[in-house]
This record gives C-alpha cells, structure tokens and sequence, in this order.
C-alpha cells in the first residue's frame, strides 16, 4: 500500500493509455472505494456505469471527443459514465433549506476515491465533464430525466508523473480569517 501523501501525488490526469485491457478485479475495487465515499446523509447519488466492450467504448468515446478536446478517450480502454442518481429526501430537503445541491459535491468525492484507488493500482485516470450528454444516454440505455454529472476514463498510462501546477497554499488558505469577505486585504 502506497501512503496516502505519494497517493495524491500520483493520481493525475492520464490522457495517454496503452492497450492492455483492465482487469476486471481492478475496475471492481476503484468501485468499492467510490463507494465508500461520504456523501451527505449517507445519501450515495451516483451509479457508476463501467463501459469496457470495446466497440460500445469507442462509441461512448466518440461522444467525449469534439474541439479538440478529449481525443485520448479512443485509447483509454475503459470509460466510467457517473450518473446521477436519486438523493434522499433528507439529503435533497437539506440542500433546498441550505441552498445547496449536495449531489454534486458527494459525486466528486466518490470520482476522486475512485481515482485515487486506480492510481494506488497502478492506473491511470482522467475526470471528465466535457461530453455529449443526450448522446451517452441513449447509446447506454440511461432514463433521459438522469444527468450524467461526470465521466472517467481508465487504463494502464506510459505516461511520467507531472509535477503538480497548484495555487501556493498561501493562496489556497488562511488561518482564523476570511479574506473573502473584504474586509481584509489580500
Ligand atoms: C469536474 C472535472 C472535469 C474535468 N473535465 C476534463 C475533461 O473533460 N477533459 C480533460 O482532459 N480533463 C478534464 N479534467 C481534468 C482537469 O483538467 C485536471 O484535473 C486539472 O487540470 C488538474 O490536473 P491533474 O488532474 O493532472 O492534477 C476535469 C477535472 C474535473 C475535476
């Protein structure tokens, strides 16, 4: 097991694969560990839908790849479509008095423990938000009323570890104040 502070610096956005297949025991335990993921009142809004048939990957890649964007999709030989799912209703009655939508954050929490388990395998991983929505949905059989909040492509990366390019924590952070409220300059 890889500690937890090289973990981070692992996980980074793979946009190069090779074409060895993924195990299947592999994709199953980022599985466990996007759903062990807290969400707000235990709510768990997501259903992950593996796609690894690689001619319905392809297609589902197709819908990812426009503008230039997303093009390494073709060569992840695993795509991940998020989908969201149903909260509860303490969960949604709570996000309407807070104005909150809690699904969100609880679907990226659940997308980076996935990611962060695929990097401790070995694997590399890219979140993805850029994609043909209406399109995935039909070609996967997925309620039209669903929204897919977010996508993640999968498999093993030739790619070296990219040092991180992050704000300074001076930036990211503040002790006992709030600069955002202007009463402060920054
Ligand atoms: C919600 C979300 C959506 C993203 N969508 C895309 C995408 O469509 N295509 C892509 O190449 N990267 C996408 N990314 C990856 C980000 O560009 C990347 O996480 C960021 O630049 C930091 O780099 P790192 O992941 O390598 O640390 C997305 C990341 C997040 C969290």
């Amino acid at each position: 097991m890889k500690p937890f502070a090289e973990l981070i610096k692992l996980r980074q956005s793979t946009r190069e694969y090779t074409n060895k297949p993924v195990e299947r025991e592999k994709i199953i335990q980022c599985l466990q560990a996007a759903r062990l993921a807290p969400s707000a009142n235990n709510s768990q809004p997501w259903k992950f839908v593996v796609v690894d048939e690689p001619q319905l990957k392809d297609q589902v890649a197709d819908c990812t790849a426009s503008l230039g964007m997303n093009k390494f999709t073709f060569q992840a030989p695993v795509l991940v479509v998020v989908v969201q799912d149903k909260e509860n209703i303490w969960s949604s009655l709570g996000g309407l008095v807070k104005d909150k939508v809690f699904c969100h954050y609880d679907i990226g929490m659940a997308v980076n423990q996935f990611c962060l388990q695929a990097a401790e395998l070995g694997l590399g991983t890219c979140i993805l938000g850029w994609f043909k929505e209406e399109k995935i949905k039909s070609l996967l059989n997925i309620n039209k009323k669903k929204r897919i909040a977010l996508m993640i492509s999968l498999g093993y990366s030739p790619a070296p570890i990219r040092e991180k390019k992050r704000k300074s924590l001076e930036e990211m952070s503040c002790w006992n104040t709030n600069p955002l409220s202007g009463s402060v300059s920054v």
